[in-house]
């Protein structure tokens, strides 16, 4: 049986294809290597570092679902149990000095260990839109950004081609731009961005976006207080307030209308769309420094549990094969160095 919702999924599927039949598609396939190196092309080359969200912590908690969770996936997550999870908290870009202070997005990835070895990964960010609409404008994106070596910054001329010729691109940074820089990693909100399907023990399905709302509020420091501030505060921040129990995060659904798009994480629904709490993340435990326990995971956004699928969302879909290229490169850094 389907949902009615599903319809959604065929709108939002036809949108693209049209898109891309009208010719809005500019730039050349990348493979995800390609991808990469244009990551490393902006960021420089860190060896055992991530390639995107480079400068992070480790630390691990649980998750309990609720019953709205149940009634629209028959994942086990949603059981009401104790599910245990793996976190990483970082910063978006692949510079693992990037300043604290940086109007860049955080980042929120979870694993969450389920019963009989399953496992559900995902990696969310600080911003309700992401910056490309489709995988092909991942590289000329970040080619636009590389620095000119005459001038140590991006080329003017070229960005603002890219930028005219792809308006959604620049979303995120608008967004970003106006937006306090986090005070805490407990205090941001992340979105999944990407659409997924919710399949329930009935065989409905709903499409959605996810979303985690911090308990401590949405907190964000004004140019004035980032003055006084150091480089590094958030870790320090974290493992104070995850052991004073005060890191936790409502899990929201928000749930697609018919012609909501399901393939382009640079639009966001309209606001007016139902969202509703399906659990509840807490963070209790934080690793003394970078690196630990999340260096061997990659957070593949398309390892799903049983009763949640993945959209046709073309960015999804480009993701895994990107981030088995920097883990692979990564990892292959730190075992040449020991
Ligand atoms: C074509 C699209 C994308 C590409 C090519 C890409 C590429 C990458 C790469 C190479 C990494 C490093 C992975 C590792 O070494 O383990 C990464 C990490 C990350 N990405 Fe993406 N990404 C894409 C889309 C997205 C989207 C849509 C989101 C948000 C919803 C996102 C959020 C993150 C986060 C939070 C991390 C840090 C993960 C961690 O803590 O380990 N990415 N990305």
């Amino acid at each position: 049986m389907r949902h009615p919702l599903l319809a959604s999924a065929i709108l939002g599927t036809s949108l693209f294809a049209a898109s891309a039949a009208t010719g809005m598609a500019q730039a050349q396939p990348a493979t995800p290597a390609d991808q990469v190196d244009a990551l490393e092309a902006v960021f420089g080359k860190h060896a055992g570092m991530r390639r995107s969200g480079a400068k992070g912590i480790c630390a691990s908690g649980y998750f309990e679902g609720n019953t709205v969770g149940r009634a629209l996936s028959s994942a086990s997550v949603f059981s009401g149990a104790r599910i245990p999870v793996v976190a990483r908290f970082s910063i978006g870009g692949g510079n693992p000095k990037a300043s604290d202070k940086s109007k860049t997005v955080r980042g929120l990835s979870l694993v969450f260990n389920l019963p009989k070895g399953e496992q559900w990964m995902m990696a969310n960010v600080s911003a309700p839109v992401f910056f490309i609409a489709r995988p092909e404008q991942m590289v000329p994106f970040l080619q636009a950004r590389v620095n000119d070596p005459a001038t140590g910054k991006p080329d003017p001329a070229k960005l603002k081609a890219f930028n005219d010729a792809n308006p959604e691109t620049t979303r995120q940074g608008a967004y970003l731009a106006k937006t306090p820089v986090p005070a805490s990693y407990a205090s941001a909100k992340y979105w999944g961005l990407n659409a997924f399907e919710m399949v329930n023990a009935k065989g409905q399905s709903q499409f959605v976006r996810w979303e985690f709302v911090p308990s401590a509020g949405t907190v964000g420091l004004s140019d004035e207080q980032l003055k006084s501030m150091p480089d590094n505060f958030l870790f320090d921040d974290l493992r104070q307030r995850a052991a004073a129990g005060q890191v936790s995060f409502d899990f929201k659904l928000q749930l697609a209308e018919a012609g909501d798009t399901l393939v382009d994480p640079t639009t966001a629904w309209p606001d007016s769309r139902v969202s509703v709490p399906a659990g509840r993340l807490v963070i209790d435990q934080v690793e003394a420094g970078m690196g630990g326990a999340c260096d061997k995971i990659t957070f593949n956004p398309l390892v799903l549990p049983k009763g949640i699928k993945a959209s046709a969302d073309p960015v999804l879909m480009a993701r895994p094969a990107a981030y088995g290229v920097s883990l692979g490169r990564r990892l292959g850094e730190a075992a040449a160095a020991k």
